[in-house]
């Protein structure tokens, strides 16, 4: 980075901000990623003070002309940063001043840093949360691809890590399309709070010139101005409401992940992930460890870290802005970058993933799943649901000792248990009879998860 001096505050200083200092409190090296919004609000601002004849359209246009061209060499990469420029914000406005003058000096007039920055961390997360909800819906697909596969797959279903009762592959996998559906709501939503414009409240008061704020929110595609300017330059709510859907989809994909971990572990052996997410042992050459999943699940720690700090960073501020909230911009970015990266990969990965059928039918008829099934047929028969439960418990100890499953039993064994029992047993204790009788909306049956499945697109396909 290049030297510049003096700084565009030094007037009422005696002496230079001590290095240390300077690179203490400089947010250049990261906030220099919000250029691109800084510029677009600049560009707004300086519309509205021409339009509201607070500045000539003289200016106007040279300003337009200098912040063009600096955008350009920004994207480009040959602006030179200066730590000595603390910010992104002074950084640019003081390259514009180098190029064109007075008229540079002119554009923060009515503005502080304090309602820029907190307009241009919105207009990025605007676009961020945008992105995010693209990429929930891109994983969301490929669930429901990966699930009309599996819509008659038998696996076990789980409590407490348990065989339970029999789930088909393809409604397990659903519900992770229901949790995402909710998270991409819950962006949606405090899209709705971060899209209110800032700018107007400049320090903290608002202005003595004669602004048009809801001009400038029209302009940059606000749907209205913040209402209280101690409150615009001060909260950071939105981004904390940002991190905390933020930290949901990721802890879903934390639970997710868990799943895969364990599922492509030699002992389930129920799916393979593809090789090219995993990676071998530099000493056991016989493993193929899942390091994505892994990665998920630990990344789903720094984003939830990121929710607390910044929780913490807000929850002693006076108001209206301190400079503790520049502290906002590092978490908030890595939230962001973490997460659209996981939804990324995770799609990819879903899309490498082979089933081993066989594997997870033999888990489910090991486990006993069908023992509720029993109970619910001896209910149907006319047993009060209670005594049901005891008397399919006595006949799975009864397998258990043999070593085989329920269905395994002879009709004259299952007989000695309650005599309501008869041959049509078997139609219940079989892995598709279990399946095909939860036939209601969300239950598990085959029919169910192809419904569920033509709902799921349905919802893709509207947005
Ligand atoms: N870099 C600062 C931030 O990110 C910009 C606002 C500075 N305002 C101030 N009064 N020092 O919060």
């Amino acid at each position: 980075m290049k030297s510049e001096k003096p700084k565009t505050w030094s007037g009422r200083f005696n002496e230079p901000v001590a290095e240390l200092v300077k690179r203490y409190t400089a947010s250049v090296s990261f906030d220099q990623r919000l250029a691109e919004f800084d510029i677009q609000g600049s560009l707004a601002h300086a519309r509205m003070l021409g339009a509201q004849g607070i500045i000539s359209q003289a200016d106007v246009k040279a300003i337009e002309g200098g912040l063009n061209d600096i955008l350009q060499d920004i994207q480009s990469g040959t602006f030179e940063w200066s730590l000595d420029l603390e910010d992104v914000h002074l950084n640019i406005e003081k390259r514009l001043t180098d190029k064109i003058g007075d008229a540079g000096k002119r554009l923060h007039t009515g503005r502080s840093r304090n309602d820029q920055v907190a307009t241009d961390v919105r207009l990025w997360l605007r676009a961020t949360v945008d992105d995010v909800i693209a990429r929930i819906h891109k994983l969301q697909t490929a669930i429901v691809d990966l699930a009309e596969q599996h819509a008659d797959t038998a696996m076990p279903g789980f409590t407490h890590l348990q065989v339970a009762q029999p789930v088909t592959f393809g409604h397990h996998l659903l519900a992770y399309f229901e949790m995402l559906q909710r998270d991409a709501a819950r962006f949606a939503d405090a899209r709705k709070r971060i899209n209110r414009l800032p700018l107007g409240a400049a320090a903290l008061a608002g202005t003595s010139y004669p602004i048009d704020r809801e001009g400038v929110a029209k302009d940059l595609g606000f749907d209205g101005v913040c209402e209280n300017s101690l409150d615009a330059v001060s909260d950071r709510d939105f981004a904390i409401e940002f991190t905390a859907a933020a930290a949901l989809v990721m802890t879903h994909l934390s639970r997710f992940s868990e799943e895969l971990i364990l599922w492509s572990s030699p002992r389930f052996g129920f799916i393979d992930i593809a090789d090219r997410f995993c990676t071998g042992s530099s000493i056991m050459p016989q493993k193929k460890n899942p390091d994505v999943p892994e990665l998920v699940r630990g990344k789903t720690g720094r984003v939830t870290g990121h929710l607390m700090a910044l929780l913490t960073l807000m929850k002693s501020q006076p108001l209206a802005y301190n400079k503790d909230n520049q502290e906002d911009k590092e978490p908030l970015f890595d939230t962001a970058d973490t997460l659209l990266v996981t939804l990324e990969i995770y799609a990819d990965m879903l899309g490498g993933i082979q089933v081993d059928k066989a594997a997870m039918r033999a888990a489910a008829t090991e486990g006993f799943a069908t023992a509720t099934d029993l109970a619910d047929y001896l209910v149907k028969k006319g047993m009060p649901f209670r005594d049901a439960h005891e008397v399919v418990a006595l006949a799975v100890r009864h397998a258990a000792d043999k070593g085989c499953d329920l269905a395994d039993l002879s009709l004259t064994e299952l007989q000695k248990f309650s005599p309501d029992i008869s041959d049509d047993v078997f139609g219940v204790l079989t892995l598709e009879g279990s399946l095909a009788s939860r036939n209601h909306i969300g239950g598990t049956a085959p029919d169910q998860v192809r419904q569920a499945i033509r709902r799921a697109r349905s919802t893709l396909g509207a947005h």
